[in-house]
């Protein structure tokens, strides 16, 4: 089966494990599933900004906000996923784990354990380790990132103008942070969505 996560040519074609739960059938080509689910995405802002109080700390919103971004393309947009990833925690544990996520950070938010700016990366980088869609975990978690920092009045972040899904090197300095983040060290993942790589680089 071909690497979801190393691929980088637009042009090959899905693989039928890819094209599973695909709703449009005349997708063929990543280039033309990355073009509709970008074009998805476009409408989730919208949504988003026409939204009066958002209120993002909890699993019924995460959820939604899958099925604005990806619910044209995909058949379980907004649903979690029920097989094993070589990412994520054991599909049964992921509405406890997503608990556990949000009530962590609503205690952050309460006593200022952190700035709002590391709250909010500390709940991306949870979110994309406990990996709750099958596919799409990357994307809905940094806009569940800029949500939180929109809802606490703060500038969203930078992820590199949305480009992260192609295979760059904001791409791979973005997955070393992410490591980092892994063993308990934020800084590179902070100093990534402060914009200061793009800007060194
Ligand atoms: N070793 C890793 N390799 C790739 N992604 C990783 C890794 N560790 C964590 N991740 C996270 O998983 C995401 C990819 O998961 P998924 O394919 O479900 O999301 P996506 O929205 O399709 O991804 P993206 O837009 O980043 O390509 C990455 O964006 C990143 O946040
Ligand atoms: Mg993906």
């Amino acid at each position: 089966m071909a690497d979801i996560f190393s691929t980088d040519d637009n042009s090959t074609p899905l693989s039928p494990e890819e094209r599973e739960g695909l709703k449009p059938r005349w997708i063929t080509t990543r280039k033309e599933l990355n073009e509709l689910e970008t074009r998805n995405i476009l409408e989730a802002e919208t949504w988003l900004t026409n939204q009066k109080r958002l209120d993002v700390l909890n699993d019924s919103f995460l959820r939604k906000l899958h099925k604005k971004m990806f619910g044209q393309v995909w058949k379980w947009a907004g649903e979690y996923r029920s097989t094993e990833r070589n990412i994520g925690v054991a599909p049964y544990h992921i509405p406890t784990k997503l608990k556990a996520l949000f009530d962590d950070v609503s205690f952050w938010v309460e006593n200022q354990t952190f700035s709002n700016l590391e709250i909010a990366v500390r709940l991306h980088h949870r979110l994309v380790l406990i990996h709750p869609f099958p596919n799409g975990n990357g994307r809905v978690s940094r806009l569940m990132a800029d949500m939180f920092m929109q809802q606490h009045g703060e500038n969203r972040l930078h992820w590199g103008n949305g480009n992260l899904t192609d295979i760059t090197d904001l791409r791979n300095k973005y997955i070393e942070s992410l490591h980092d983040a892994d063993r308990g060290d934020f800084k590179a993942l902070i100093e990534f969505v402060k914009g200061n790589y793009e800007k060194s680089n």
